[in-house]
This record gives C-alpha cells, structure tokens and sequence, in this order.
C-alpha cells in the first residue's frame, strides 16, 4: 500500500543516516522522476517527453518573454544547474532569483513571464511570497515541487513533481538531482523539436535514460572520497571552483560541505578566478576543480595550470580517462567521473561532493541529519 512505501522510504534501512541513504537512492530518485515523462520513440517517431502537468501551457510558456526562475538554497542551485540547457533549448532568455532577493528588490516581474518556482518542500516562505508577488503581477506561475498539495503546488497555475520521495536530511541531496532532471526534460518539453535539434536532443533523451545508471557508477567512489575527507578533516576551508554548466556544482558541492561539515566553503565561479579569489591561493588551502569534459574544458585547464603555479593544493575532477591529461603533476589528487551528456553532467558531478560532505560530517562528529541552527523548511522569514 502507498502507506507502507512511505513508512518504508521513511526508515534508515541499512544506512546510518537519512543523508547517506538519500545520497545513495539516487538511481532509484531518478528513475522515479523520469518514469512516464519519456517517450523513446519507435523507429519513426521522434524521442520526446511529456509532462502532464504542463503540456496546456507550453505554448503561453514559448511566447513568454522570459523565463524566471525563483528559488532558494539547493532548489536555486538546481535551476542554476539547468539555465544553460533551458536557454538552448527554448530560445527565451532565463534570468535567476533568489527569492527573498526578488522580494527585497520588489524586482520587475511582467505579466509575459513564466516565473518558474523550484522547491523540494513547497512550503519556503521566501519562495511562497515570490510566488504571491509574481501571481500579482500577472506572470505565469509554474512550480516545481517535491510535495503533492504543499503551498507551492496548489498556489501556481501549472506544475511538475519531481517525484524523488521524502527526503529527510536536512542537507538536500535526492531532491537536488531530481530537479535537475525535472529542469531538463522541461527543456526539452518547451524547446521545439527541429530537424537541427533533433540530434542534440535525442542525446540528452538517451542520456537521462542511462542517467541512474551513470549514478550507480560515481556513487562507487564512496570509498575514494571518505579516505579524501580523512585528508581534509582539519582544514578551515575549501573552495570550489566551477565554470558553465559546473558553475551550479561549485555552489551547490561548497552549501553541502558548509552546511553540514560546518566547514568555510565557497563555490567559485571559475572566470572570475582573477578578480579576487587568485589571492587566497597558496599551499595550504584546499582547492576543488571541476574540470569535466564540456565546451569550458580547456578554460578549466588552463585555471588549473594557473593554480598550479601558485602552488594551489588542488583536487580535480576530471571525465575518465582524463586524470594524466588534466593533471600534469602527481601533487594532485583526482576524482574520476563518468562522462554524460554536457547538460547532465551536473547530476553526476555532484555526488562525489555530496560522499565529501557526508564523510567529513561523520569523521569531524557533526549531526549530519540536522545540522546546527539549519532547519529542512524555512517557513518564517
Ligand atoms: C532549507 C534547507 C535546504 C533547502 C532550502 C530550500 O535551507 O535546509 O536544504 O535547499 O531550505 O528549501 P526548498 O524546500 O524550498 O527547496
């Protein structure tokens, strides 16, 4: 019965902590926010998504103006992690806000927006009052949620669940990927299916298809990264640097080190390397790289061999196979990833930050499930 599923999604199982079991039940997340939603096509018939929730308005959502997205915390990061795709895809400009930000600027909302409003719980009271504001002035309010009947849901006009299951750490995990995914098969579904396209998306179609898969592969570098948190257990702080579609990643992987591990972390935009963050760089402090194969790949290589000559203590992520390439000395440590389509690469870049974070937690003797002064849903502002 669907009490049972969810008294059963509820228990730890075999994991010692909700954060760890939502960490490694991605493939399981992912395959239940994709379920339904994508058609493979027969041998004549194009591969293509449906989302019921939407599909009445995704002409209004073409004809937009513009594509907000609103949201806070991880739920931001992920619509960060999709804007590229989003913007390929649709032919509309996409700007970001961060809700509380929106509502302090009493920032321009039209009513030719789509303001779309991202949030695992439903129930963010920043995210809740953007929604008000943006419905007030007249855009159109998709929502995408985590949580059938929550506020957010029953106050849009249209939406997606993303279907990952309750999550229960405090520090979101399954929810972050499940949004991604939710993002780009939003792509997808507002982006017209032309014969120039069709090549590019028929690879991200196949691509989220072997996506759980691909998770089911990095999540094997649990052990690699716990014997990497052993190295970082002391440190003071810990820099992210990543660019393009990875810019989310830096973010996102430096929230879960910080809100959990209770360690300084910062995501950097890689670009902006040189206006300020160069001067941190010296032997001690640790420097995580993203330096996944994408059009970006060779700018990455290049901020790498700057840090290098600073001296930087780095840690790379690199594609496989990549590591003797990426890495002209043996000073660095490596993280090996599976290589997926440019677009979803987030997904898996991700989860060796969240084992990261995890083991960190857990070595330096925090609550990783609920973190100091952190709260799941932040219902008050
Ligand atoms: C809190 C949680 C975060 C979450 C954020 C936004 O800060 O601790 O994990 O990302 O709220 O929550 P939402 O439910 O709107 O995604």
């Amino acid at each position: 019965s669907i009490l049972d599923m969810e008294v059963e999604q509820i228990n730890k199982g075999n994991y010692e902590h909700y954060m760890q079991k939502e960490i490694h039940e991605q493939p399981e997340s992912l395959t239940t926010t994709m379920r339904g939603r994508l058609i493979r096509g027969g041998s004549c018939k194009a591969k293509s998504v449906l989302l019921g929730g939407l599909k009445d308005h995704l002409k209004t959502i073409r004809r937009s103006r513009r594509i907000v997205f609103v949201g806070c915390g991880t739920s931001y990061n992920a619509a960060l992690a999709s804007r590229p795709i989003l913007e390929e895809l649709s032919d509309v400009p996409v700007t970001m806000e961060v809700a509380s930000d929106l509502l302090d600027r009493q920032g321009p909302i039209y009513r030719e927006d789509t303001a779309v409003f991202v949030s695992q719980s439903g129930e963010t009271a920043d995210t809740l009052n953007a929604l008000e504001y943006a419905s007030e002035n007249g855009a159109l309010c998709v929502g995408i949620t985590n949580t059938v009947g929550s506020a957010i849901a029953r106050h849009t006009h249209c939406g997606v669940h993303i279907n990952a299951g309750a999550e229960i750490g405090v520090a979101s995990t399954k929810a972050y990927t499940s949004q991604i995914v939710v993002m780009a098969m939003l792509a997808l579904a507002i982006g017209g299916d032309t014969i120039s396209n069709r090549a590019r998306r028929e690879a991200i179609i196949d691509g989220l298809c072997d996506l759980p898969n691909k998770v089911r592969e990095v999540l094997k570098l649990d052990a690699e990264m716990k014997e990497l948190a052993k190295l970082l257990i002391a440190e003071q702080s810990l820099l992210v640097f990543g660019r393009g579609y990875n810019y989310a990643t830096a973010l996102e992987g430096a929230l879960k080190v910080k809100e959990v591990a209770l360690m300084h972390s910062e995501g950097i935009l890689a670009g902006e390397m040189k206006h300020g963050p160069l001067a941190l760089v010296d032997e001690n402090l640790p420097i995580v790289v993203i330096a996944t194969r994408d059009a970006c790949f060779s700018k990455q290589q290049s901020v790498i061999q700057q840090l290098h000559a600073r001296k930087g203590r780095l840690i790379v992520m690199c594609s496989k196979g990549d590591a003797a390439s990426v890495c002209p000395g043996d000073s660095y440590r490596v993280i090996e990833v599976p290589i997926v389509e440019d677009c979803l690469q987030p997904v898996i870049n991700i989860v060796p930050l969240q084992l990261l974070a995890y083991h960190l937690t857990v070595l330096r003797g925090y609550n990783v499930d609920q973190p100091r002064n952190l709260a799941k849903s932040v219902t008050t502002q």
